[in-house]
Parts: structure tokens; C-alpha cells; sequence
């Protein structure tokens, strides 16, 4: 057996805190094999650039996911040719910045474990982006068909897939579409994490929002008087990180390293007292 943590979008500052505060505990109690995050929101609350990257490595997360958001800041561009463990989504048009898939030795990252001395399994892990109510980028479904044929021909059976997404319904029918053929299939940013952690009948795990790691008294991570002023004025504004408690949300996924079969999955949860 062999186990991965996802962690959600983490959101600026008071994300990065959550994760400084509460990962080092989280690692002691499940002991993963690799430690996997959101980042699209790690810099001030959209994008993602060398500090907060280096900050969030040493804190022994191994693969860094992310979304629309990662191209909110210029200093990413670079930083996603450069940083071989830093995803955008796969299906953005060719030409785009970076890449969409990446491939990890289970243990061989910061996060180093007990049993990571005994697990050298290789994982795939695939970035995705959803088309309902986002921008039209090339299709996820077809993009996840071509990854996986990839990573299948070069001897790698464990996939984890974040599908990064806004619509619950596009998020399950991934997961129905790739049931059987990835290990697990964990949506991302909502922010709002969901009750439906499951194993699929095909032996995928399946979660259709991590949640986010951030601050919990906002409107999903935002200042709240600006996101509620905007529904009430259809006004720009900028987007950034609310003040307060912070809380850190997540999944645990257990899995068959030989076959890639997801065994379980469990949500993680820590907020501040008063969060
Ligand atoms: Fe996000
Ligand atoms: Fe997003």
C-alpha cells in the first residue's frame, strides 16, 4: 500500500501559513509516500512565483498543480518552463507555457516516510482543466485519453488527475470517464471542499473538491466586503486574500502501488479554533 496527500488550492499567505502550521503534524499522522498541492493561488492570492514555491517545497510538498489562476501572475511563465514539478493544466492550447503531466518516484521527495524507504513506485500525476463556465481550452476528456495512453506505454499504472474545475456535474463525469483507468480523480478550485470522497466500481478514488488551504473568513479566500461588493455592483476589484483564521483541507488517497487501484480516501481537516 502506498499514499498520496493532496492538498487544495493553497491560497497566499494565510494559505502557506495553514501549511506551516498544520502540515508538519499531518505528515507525522499518515506518513504519505508524496505530498501534492494546489498552487494556482500561492502568490498573493493568484498565480505563483519563486518564493512562495521555494517556501512550499521546504515544507515537503513534492508536485505542484494548479489552474486558471497561475497565469494571474507574469513571474510564473519562467517558473513553469523551469520547475519541472510545477503543472499547469494539460489541455491549454500548444505553445503554452510548461507542461501538463509530470512523473514522481513515490519517496523520493520532502515528505520522506517510514514506508517511502520501501515504496519506489513511479506516479503520474495529470493537471486538468474544466470548459463549464471557464475560458474554452482544448478538451479535458480528450487530453486525459492521450496522458494516460503516455503514461501507460511507459510502465506507469499509478495516475492521480486534479481536475481543476468549476461545474460538480463536468467534475463526476471525469471521474466516471476515467474510473478503472487512473488512481485517483480530485477536483480543485471551488475552494469549498466536498462530502463525496469515494472509490468508484472501477477502483478509482474519486473527490469533487479538495477544498483550500487559506483563510476561512472570506468569501472562498477573498476579502469578503470585495466579493460581496461586486454582486452588488458588478464592479472589478481585486482579489485579495481575507484576513483571520486560516484552516488547511485536503485528501489522503491509499492505493495498490503494483496495480494502481485506489483502496480509500479520506478527507483532512484543520482549522484554527476559532476557524
Ligand atoms: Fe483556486
Ligand atoms: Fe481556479
Amino acid at each position: 500500500m502506498a499514499r498520496i496527500l493532496f492538498l487544495g488550492d493553497v491560497m497566499g499567505r494565510p494559505g502557506r501559513l495553514a501549511l506551516k502550521t498544520h502540515l508538519p503534524e499531518i505528515l507525522a499522522a499518515f506518513s504519505p509516500d508524496l505530498v501534492i498541492a494546489n498552487a494556482e493561488n500561492a502568490a498573493g492570492g493568484a498565480g505563483i512565483s519563486p518564493k512562495p514555491l521555494n517556501e512550499l517545497k521546504g515544507l515537503g510538498i513534492d508536485v505542484f498543480t494548479s489552474g486558471n489562476h497561475v497565469w494571474d501572475n507574469r513571474e510564473a511563465y519562467p517558473l513553469l518552463e523551469a520547475e519541472p514539478f510545477l503543472l499547469r493544466p494539460a489541455n491549454y492550447p500548444p505553445g503554452v507555457p510548461g507542461r501538463g503531466v509530470v512523473v514522481r518516484s513515490l519517496g523520493e521527495g520532502g515528505a520522506k516516510t517510514e514506508r517511502s524507504e520501501l515504496c519506489h513506485g513511479q506516479i503520474g500525476v495529470i493537471n486538468l482543466q474544466g470548459r463549464v463556465f471557464m475560458r474554452e481550452i482544448d478538451c479535458p476528456f480528450r487530453a486525459a485519453d492521450m496522458e494516460i495512453e503516455t503514461l501507460n506505454d511507459s510502465g506507469v499504472k499509478v495516475i492521480l488527475v486534479d481536475f481543476h474545475a468549476e461545474a460538480t456535474s463536468e467534475k463526476e463525469a471525469m471521474g466516471r470517464y476515467l474510473d478503472g483507468r487512473v488512481t485517483a480523480v480530485i477536483g480543485t478550485h471551488t475552494h469549498v471542499q466536498t462530502a463525496d470522497g469515494r472509490v468508484l466500481p472501477g477502483g478509482t478514488a474519486y473527490l469533487s473538491d479538495a477544498g483550500m488551504c487559506g483563510p476561512t473568513g472570506g468569501v472562498i479566500g477573498v476579502k469578503a466586503e470585495s466579493v460581496v461588493g461586486r454582486f452588488l455592483n458588478a464592479l472589478p476589484f481585486r482579489a485579495e486574500p481575507a484576513e483571520g483564521p486560516v484552516a488547511l483541507r485536503g485528501c489522503v488517497v491509499d492505493f495498490d502501488e503494483k496495480t494502481g487501484r485506489a483502496l480509500a480516501i479520506e478527507t483532512v481537516n484543520r482549522e484554527d479554533d476559532d476557524g
